[in-house]
């Protein structure tokens, strides 16, 4: 990451839709932006239509109106290059760049976001419009960043039309040189797959059964990198013609979203901005934000992230959209900052009144401002301007998680021994777990560097390479800590099982062998002699040298250990081969920490959660009451939300945040 924009503070602001109503809303949506204290709003997003009328003619003076006045108000602009979505011409002259799905369909338009990332005409005429944004725009005083298309890949990740099907086979040329090394990574020999001509090979279109999976997951890579490539092109745009402005594309780190590979994307960035969403219906969503949130932190590297969206109170498009709590909004904003974001944007500035989104929340609601909703955009404004300083902060951690978004595509195949392995399953229970001890962790590609760590978690890394279980072996070897999850180390790079026994990467390692998996049906638990229970997934397992530290009383494996541990060189490998229940997850995590010698952040009540943050000049204890209780945490210096001293603790209403300056004077 190279670039952060001109912005004081902790950024604050969102997305800004002014073409949805008359100019006269714009000089009140400026003078309300000012009451609420925001420095940012990303602009033009879904304006293609209006600043491209017809091919080729271009209207963009309203866009530097509006631009105008938000830098009179002292405004920021983030500002889109408007590609995100195409205006009902492109797909009128250019029907072949619709997107088509798996089974044929070709979809229309008429929702947003109906493009083929292989389209050479879509890459056309997106790069011309954000070639004609930046040169408008490169040099207007409000522009502080550039906001390339967005969500890439939300509704459009994968097309199977015949532009997408050459594109693909370009792809695979590159990666496999010659078809031979294609036929052997795709295992062609099975059932007469076997390729003669480049031009045989296409997407993984619906097939009478199952297609290989090596082609699906050939085809889940090759689609992250398209996508990728399209950001790339609109970005040198603007690279080349508005130089030293930092440009975005805002992720979707969230726990149902799975078709980019965000590590590969981070550091093709000048800085990450991601959305967060959360599930109203996930009583836990808290613990889910701070996982995304620590993901995102991951995929930038470990440098401060700019939160481009999330809501400010319901969203419109699951199921049940449950409004927040009071409070809740600057809950959910400050723990986005607790775990290393340095900017709070919300989708959007004002409710719509019209079009799919309506009964989405936005700062200023439907209501106006007499509300709840805008008296809390209000005291948020205050709250952000009041932690300013803690920008550009960082965080540290004693715990690594590995995560790979191959071994997720790969985990997630089809004709696998049960329909119950989900990738994030594991991980989301491990951090839950540590979330709930008060430890930090930080989210890491599995092939980082692991030497600074005292434990890592290496969770459903179902497909491992060579380098990767190398890695970890080298870093146990050298007394690391690292626990080891089922549905780890079964297959290498090209989903070809690791023979000789499971888990076949990590068989040494963890001094086991499984010679036979059994997945349980889908209500049966198993118990073990430890106390705990366990479901889904258990392991016809043999000791290699690991000892057993609990064992099933009960199931299809009575005898047979669940829970292993192998000392290895100076270090310790744990494996856990059933999905154990949320105590049994915890008691393990408690163990592996003290052993390991990791210790929480502060030693606090369930439910609080403490983060810390680390600047040039001081610390930062950022302290969330997610209870509904009044709770004190130990912690001592000044509390910059209120300006008040804490000395030797804090109190917090339910519900109540703080960031504490730490230090004892
Ligand atoms: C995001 C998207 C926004 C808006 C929002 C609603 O996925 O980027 O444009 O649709 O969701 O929650």
């Amino acid at each position: 990451m190279t670039a952060w924009p001109h912005l004081r503070g902790i950024a604050y602001g969102g997305d800004y839709n002014p073409e949805q109503w008359p100019p006269e809303t714009w000089l009140e949506d400026a003078r309300l932006m000012q009451e609420a204290g925001v420095t940012v709003v990303s602009v033009g997003i879904f304006s293609w239509a209006l600043l491209e009328p017809e091919p080729g003619r271009f209207e963009l003076d309203w866009l530097a109106g509006v631009m105008d006045l938000l830098h009179e108000h002292g405004i920021a602009v983030d500002l889109a290059t408007g590609t995100a979505s195409p205006p009902p011409w492109l797909s009128h002259q250019h029907p072949e760049l619709l997107p088509v799905r798996a089974d044929g369909a070709r979809l229309w338009p008429g929702g947003r976001q109906a493009w083929c990332p292989s389209s050479p005409v879509f890459r056309e005429r997106a790069t011309s419009l954000a070639t004609t944004m930046a040169e408008r725009f490169a040099n207007h005083p409000a522009l502080v960043m550039w906001h390339v298309s967005n969500e890439l890949g939300g509704h459009n990740a994968h097309c199977y039309c015949d532009v997408s099907a050459a594109s693909f086979r370009g792809w695979l040329q590159r990666r496999y040189g010659d078809l031979g090394a294609l036929n052997d990574a795709w295992g062609t020999a099975f059932w007469s797959q076997h390729y003669s001509a480049w031009e045989e090979i296409l997407p993984p279109r619906i097939a009478p059964t199952f297609p290989n999976p090596t082609q699906q997951l050939d085809f889940a890579r090759f689609s992250s990198d398209e996508l990728l490539d399209h950001f790339r092109a609109e970005r040198d745009v603007l690279h080349r013609l508005s130089p030293g402005v930092p440009v975005t594309t805002n992720f979707m780190v969230m726990k149902h979203v799975r078709d980019m590979d965000y590590f590969a994307w981070g550091p093709e960035q000048d800085l990450v901005s991601n959305d967060h969403y959360l599930d109203a219906s996930d009583p836990r969503g808290h613990v889910e934000l701070a996982f995304s949130a620590d993901l995102t932190r991951g995929v930038a590297g470990g440098q401060p992230w700019f939160l481009m969206e999330h809501s400010p109170s319901a969203v419109n498009w699951q199921p049940r959209n449950l409004a927040k709590a009071p409070g809740q909004l600057r809950r959910n904003s400050l723990q986005h900052v607790a775990h290393g974001a340095d900017a709070v944007c919300f989708f959007q500035w004002r409710a719509s009144r019209a079009g799919a989104e309506k009964y989405h929340s936005g700062l200023v609601p439907h209501a106006g401002t007499d509300t709840k909703v805008w008296r809390e955009v209000v005291e948020l404004g205050r709250t952000l301007e009041a932690i300013g300083e803690v920008a550009g902060s960082m965080s540290r951690a004693d715990v690594a998680m590995l995560v790979d978004w191959s071994a997720r595509w790969a985990a997630e195949l089809d004709s696998h021994p049960t329909v119950d392995l989900a990738y994030l399953d594991q991980p989301h229970a491990l951090y839950g777990a540590l979330w709930d001890a008060g430890i930090a962790v930080d989210m890491v590609h599995a092939d980082a560097d692991l030497s600074g760590y005292r434990l890592v978690l290496t969770p459903t890394l179902y497909l491992t390479t060579d380098a990767t279980a190398a890695s970890i072996a080298s870093y146990v070897e050298h007394g690391g800590h690292v626990l080891v999850t089922y549905w780890s180390g079964i297959v290498d790079e090209n989903d070809h099982v690791r023979l000789g026994g499971y888990p076949g990467a990590f068989r040494e390692l963890l001094g086991v062998r499984t010679e036979e998996f059994f997945p349980l049906r889908p209500s049966e638990r198993v118990h073990l002699d430890d106390g705990s229970t366990a479901d889904q997934w258990t392991e016809l397992l043999r000791l290699e040298g690991a000892q057993a530290v609990a064992s099933y009383v009960d199931g299809p494996l009575v005898g047979v250990p669940a829970i292993t541990r192998h000392a290895f060189g100076e270090g310790t490998a744990w494996y856990v081969a059933t999905r154990l229940d949320a105590d049994a997850t915890s008691r393990l995590m408690s163990r592996l920490a003290t052993e390991a010698g990791v210790a929480p952040v502060v030693k606090t009540v369930p439910g609080v959660e403490v983060t810390r943050r680390h600047g040039a000049a001081a610390s930062y204890l950022f302290v969330l009451n997610h209870t509904d209780g009044v709770v004190h945490v130990p912690a001592e210096g000044v509390d910059l939300v209120t300006g008040a001293g804490v000395r030797g603790k804090i109190t917090l209403e339910a519900g109540d945040i703080a960031v504490i300056r730490e230090g004892g004077g």
